[in-house]
């Protein structure tokens, strides 16, 4: 079946047998365990992150719950995966599978920036046991050791869209795990495991849920490394909800026709933004020059909905980012309206600087509104900008280019 279809049907298979339309909500925090003796052997199963046979006692919902394993099972297939665990959000995800490769005796981590900031901040600081080397794209093998039990990217990167060629990376990487986090391409644009990555990491809070109303993570991977990352969720309780599982499941059904729509008009806004004067750069796979190595049509079928664009200086893009009206000014993204924030001072606060992006960076997840409204309302906040800032930026050092406060 197509990806479309998929999209709309998995997991759902067995609804029509069950005489009903849309999935069940399970909402037990508890299941009968029937006999002692088997209800400790599911336990034992479940709790070491193995799956449930039928008729076994799910036990408790830490362990297993049938509406996030439907999740589980609709977004493994649409990422070609055999598994995928869910968790109450992103950086659970990522907790869970860092967490995953300390357990086993291999903490060191090789990964390639730019990083969304919260991923950053927690390989910064090594706050769950990791040890990280930051190695340029090309660098990667040369960064390995023999503890080494990650490779980490992020394709396009949170903010500015940098690409990176999946497959040159497994090749460095050779037998160790690369993990992609594919939040901004989502599956219905790249299928990292189909270029050798082992890991798929999503927030599933921004394209999958898609309407900035469900909180989630996502790990799309093999069955052994599901195995260990469902062990570790039973143990430290990063679930997520069923109801918030019910969500992200339906989101999946409109995913393809969303991001398809929603990159269609990114694609407008991107080039609009490259024709004016006060623009100085914009960060989207479709402008000149962001995809160095033709990578779209290659690695990914097409150029994603969030684009980042550079203005003259912190104190435009403020007051750029303030004025827009139909535009949100907030952080987050994938969902059907327009969000516009500044990841130096938001996002990607707690980067180090000489890795944080510039002050006068900004980042846009363009939704499904009329493109020339979005454009007009960018038109206007660039005016007013323009109007109020026309002098030479003031050099001074601005809060977001301060070093962080990295918590331990
Ligand atoms: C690329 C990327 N990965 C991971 C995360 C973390 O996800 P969450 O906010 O769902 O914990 C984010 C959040 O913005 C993100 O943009």
């Amino acid at each position: 079946m197509s990806f479309d279809t998929e999209a709309v049907h998995a997991a759902r298979e067995d609804l029509t047998a069950l005489g009903v339309h849309v999935p069940p909500i399970d909402l037990s925090t508890t299941y009968p365990v029937g006999e002692v003796d088997s209800g400790g052997a599911s336990y034992e199963n479940l709790a070491t992150g193995g799956t449930p046979s039928a008729g076994d006692s799910l036990v408790y919902q830490r362990l297993w719950n049938p509406t996030v394993a439907r999740l589980e099972e609709a977004l493994a297939r649409l990422e070609g995966t055999e598994q995928a665990v869910a968790f109450g959000s992103g950086m659970a995800a990522l907790s869970a599978i860092l967490l995953a490769t300390v357990s086993a005796g291999k903490p060191h981590v090789v990964a390639v920036r730019p990083l969304y900031g919260g991923s950053d901040h927690v390989l910064a600081t090594g706050l769950l046991g990791t040890r990280v080397t930051w190695a340029d794209p090309d660098g990667i093998a040369a960064a390995l050791e023999p503890d080494t039990g990650l490779v980490v990217v992020e394709t396009p990167a949170n903010p500015t869209l940098d690409l990176l060629d999946l497959a040159a990376v497994s090749r460095q990487a050779g037998s160790i795990p690369v993990v992609v986090d594919n939040t901004f391409a989502t599956p219905v644009l790249q299928r990292p495991v189909e270029h050798g990555a082992t890991i798929v990491l999503h927030s599933a809070t921004k394209f999958l849920g898609g309407h900035g109303d469900v909180m989630a993570g996502l790990v799309a991977t093999d069955a052994r490394w599901a195995a260990r990352i469902r062990g570790v969720r039973a143990l430290t309780g990063g679930l997520l909800h069923p109801m918030a599982a019910y969500q992200v499941h339906r989101g999946l059904q409109t995913l393809p026709t969303r991001v398809r729509a929603q990159q269609d008009n990114a694609q407008v806004v991107a080039h609009w933004l490259a024709r004016q004067d006060g623009v100085v750069r914009v960060f989207h796979p479709s402008i000149q020059g962001c995809d160095p190595k033709g990578l779209v049509g290659r690695q990914m079928s097409g150029c994603g909905a969030v684009l980042a664009f550079e203005v003259a200086s912190f104190d435009v893009a403020a007051t750029v980012a303030q004025s827009c009206r139909l535009i949100t000014h907030a952080v987050s993204l994938g969902g059907v309206d327009s969000l516009i924030q500044h990841p130096a001072s938001l996002t990607h606060r707690p980067v180090t600087p000489e890795a944080r992006p510039a002050a006068s960076v900004l980042r846009l997840s363009v939704g499904l509104e009329d493109p020339g409204d979005i454009v007009a309302d960018l038109r206007r906040a660039l005016d007013l900008a323009s109007e109020r800032h026309s002098g030479r930026p003031v050099p001074v050092v601005r809060d977001c280019e301060r070093e962080p406060v990295h918590q331990r």
